[in-house]
This record gives C-alpha cells, sequence and structure tokens, in this order.
C-alpha cells in the first residue's frame, strides 16, 4: 500500500516542478489535516464546538473550529519552508509567511478555506478544508502584492480537500489525474486507496439548496425540474449535505452535478472563487468533469478580488453542459 509520499516520489516525472518542493507542501498540509481530523473527532468532548462570536470578513458567523483551522494552517506552513503568502477564508487580507533568511527561496502560494461546511459542525455531519497552490508571479526580491493571489484558477499547481467525514481523506490533483488517500488514525499515515478518481458515465445526483428555489432564475429552476422529471434515466437522487466538499466528494464517485447559484437574495452566488471554486474546479476537470458559472469555465475568471463570490456548478460533464444549456435558452428568451 503506498503513502502519499511514496507515491508523490514513485510519480515525480509527472510533476513539473520539484518533488521535493511538493512533499514539503503535502508535509504542512498533512500535518494541519491530522491535527483538525483529531479535534473533529473530539469536537463534543472539547471547547471547540460553537461560535467565536465573531463575524468574519464574509459576513457569516465564525465558528470555533473555522478560527483553529485556519491558525493550524498557518503555523504548519510557516514551520515547513515552502510557502511565501497565504489567504484564506478566515482571514481579510493576504498573510505573508517566512521571516527568515529564505524568504527569496519561497515561491509557493497557498489560498484556502480551512474549515468548509461549517454549519455542520456542530451535528456531526463531515466537513472539509479545501486549499489551491500556485507558484508567485511578482519577482522573489520584491514583497508579494495581491496580483499573486489573484490568478486565474487555470494557473494552479496543485489543488484538493481533506474530508473529515466517516474515514478522513485527502484528495489531490496535479494535473495528473485525481488521488485519493485515507488517513489511518491508528499510525497517523495516509494511503493511496481512490487511485485515479473519475466521474462515473452514469447521470445519478442533483445537489442544490432547493429551499432557495422561488430566488432562482428561470433557467435553474426549469433545470431541477428537468432533473424530477420521470424519463430516461430520470428522476436523479436528490442529496445535499450543505458542505461543498461532501457534496463534490459523492458526486464525484457516483456521478452527479453540484450547484450553488446566484439568487435574488445573492447576485454572484454564494461559493468563493479563489478558495471554494477554483480548487474544486481543476479537480473536477481532471476527473473528467466540468465546472461552469453558468456560462463560461471557472478555471478561466479574471479574479477581481480575494473573497470574490461566484455561481458555481460542477460534476459529470453531461449534467452540467445541460445545465448550461437551460441557462442560455433562458438568457436568449431574455433578450
Ligand atoms: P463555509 O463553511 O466554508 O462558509 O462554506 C459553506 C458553503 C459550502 O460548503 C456549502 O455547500 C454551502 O456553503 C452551503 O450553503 P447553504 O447553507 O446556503 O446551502
Ligand atoms: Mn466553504
Ligand atoms: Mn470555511
Amino acid at each position: 500500500m503506498y503513502t502519499l509520499g511514496e507515491f508523490i516520489i514513485e510519480n515525480r516525472d509527472r510533476f513539473t516542478y520539484s518533488t521535493e518542493s511538493l512533499l514539503r507542501l503535502f508535509s504542512s498540509i498533512k500535518l494541519a489535516a491530522k491535527a483538525i481530523n483529531k479535534e473533529v473527532n473530539k469536537a463534543g468532548l472539547t471547547e471547540k464546538i460553537g461560535s467565536t462570536g465573531i463575524t468574519n470578513v464574509q459576513g457569516e458567523n465564525q465558528q470555533k473550529l473555522d478560527n483553529f483551522a485556519h491558525k493550524v494552517f498557518i503555523e504548519s506552513f510557516k514551520s515547513r519552508n515552502v510557502v511565501c503568502g497565504i489567504a484564506s477564508e478566515e482571514s481579510k487580507d493576504f498573510i505573508l509567511i517566512g521571516e527568515n533568511e529564505n524568504i527569496g527561496q519561497n515561491k509557493y502560494i497557498v489560498l484556502i478555506d480551512p474549515l468548509d461546511g461549517s454549519s455542520n459542525i456542530d451535528v456531526n455531519v463531515s466537513i472539509g478544508t479545501i486549499f489551491s497552490v500556485y507558484i508567485r508571479k511578482s519577482s522573489m526580491q520584491i514583497d508579494l502584492s495581491i496580483e499573486d493571489f489573484l490568478q486565474k484558477g487555470n494557473q494552479q499547481i496543485l489543488s484538493g480537500y481533506i474530508i473529515y467525514g466517516s474515514s478522513t481523506i485527502l484528495v489531490y490533483t496535479t494535473g495528473n489525474g485525481v488521488h485519493g488517500f485515507t488517513l489511518d488514525p491508528s499510525v497517523g499515515t495516509f494511503y493511496l486507496s481512490h487511485p485515479n478518481l473519475h466521474f462515473p458515465k452514469i447521470e445519478k445526483i442533483y445537489s442544490i439548496n432547493e429551499g432557495n428555489y422561488e430566488r432562482f432564475p428561470k433557467g435553474i429552476k426549469n433545470f431541477i425540474k428537468y432533473c424530477q422529471e420521470k424519463k430516461e434515466s430520470r428522476p436523479y437522487t436528490a442529496r445535499y449535505i450543505g458542505s461543498l466538499v461532501g457534496d463534490f466528494h459523492r458526486n464525484m464517485i457516483q456521478g452527479g452535478i453540484y450547484i450553488y447559484p446566484q439568487t435574488a437574495h445573492s447576485p454572484n452566488g454564494k461559493l468563493r472563487l479563489l478558495y471554494e471554486c477554483n480548487p474544486i474546479a481543476f479537480l473536477t476537470e481532471q476527473a473528467g468533469g466540468k465546472a461552469s458559472d453558468g456560462k463560461k469555465r471557472i478555471l478561466d475568471i479574471e479574479p477581481l478580488y480575494l473573497h470574490q463570490r461566484t455561481p458555481f456548478i460542477c460534476g459529470s460533464f453531461s449534467m452540467v453542459s445541460k445545465l448550461e444549456e437551460f441557462i442560455k435558452i433562458e438568457t436568449n428568451n431574455n433578450k
């Protein structure tokens, strides 16, 4: 059974950048994931459930585990000499890492949603972490700038997530397929359990918060009706956890579509482009699926600011293409 480290070394020729830096990036990610996993597993017994009483930059209620996960990742990246800056859902501005003589050598930029699915923390439902990695654009000799973080998703060199579910799984891509590793908590090691993850041909699941139905654009409403129609392989099954990581993971394994559209209340949707949609979109495409804002490819969107939101659709290629058709029809009808 391959460990994550062995797998990276075995596949070193497939990664364009240095294997050593990839190993160091993963060393930080694994360390933080294990620390968070431990807290998640005993959340009901400790002081880690509930709110911090603080509203984060998103205007959302910050949970204690959001804050804990954010801090653990920052500390973990600081302890390994590989990253120069991090942007997190839980911090308004980007954070500089590496105040030492080696700062000039750290060229990796990390964007992170430290704890995804916060509303599920207190009720023992799957939550996750999402990460996205780029190479800095600015010269090593000058300070990092916001442009280093505002890169298009198609520039990502690594993305992935950790799902703290019935087991803890780390899934990543560097542009050579999607691979999943399950944590064996008794030894604290991630082992290869899901090589070459790929959306199956079957169209099975649609995932959307249907409570917002009345606020959805017409094209989305029509697509929901289409999913429920008794025809061909439909009706599809509705499944919605409310943790993007969990909903995506299930849909990639079983075949399905995840939708968080714009609504009358949030014209840009809810999910954040840089540390939720782009990393999941990179994985989606690597798994043979499609990720779109309804009209265009997520990975080609030019980011304008750190906490930018976008409507988000991802999943099985044929299902996402079908929804895009529904949206196009409505756009043309409104012309
Ligand atoms: P986060 O906990 O990082 O703020 O993300 C929550 C996101 C996403 O994971 C999930 O799919 C979505 O919000 C759920 O939103 P609704 O409760 O509006 O359906
Ligand atoms: Mn999230
Ligand atoms: Mn979050």
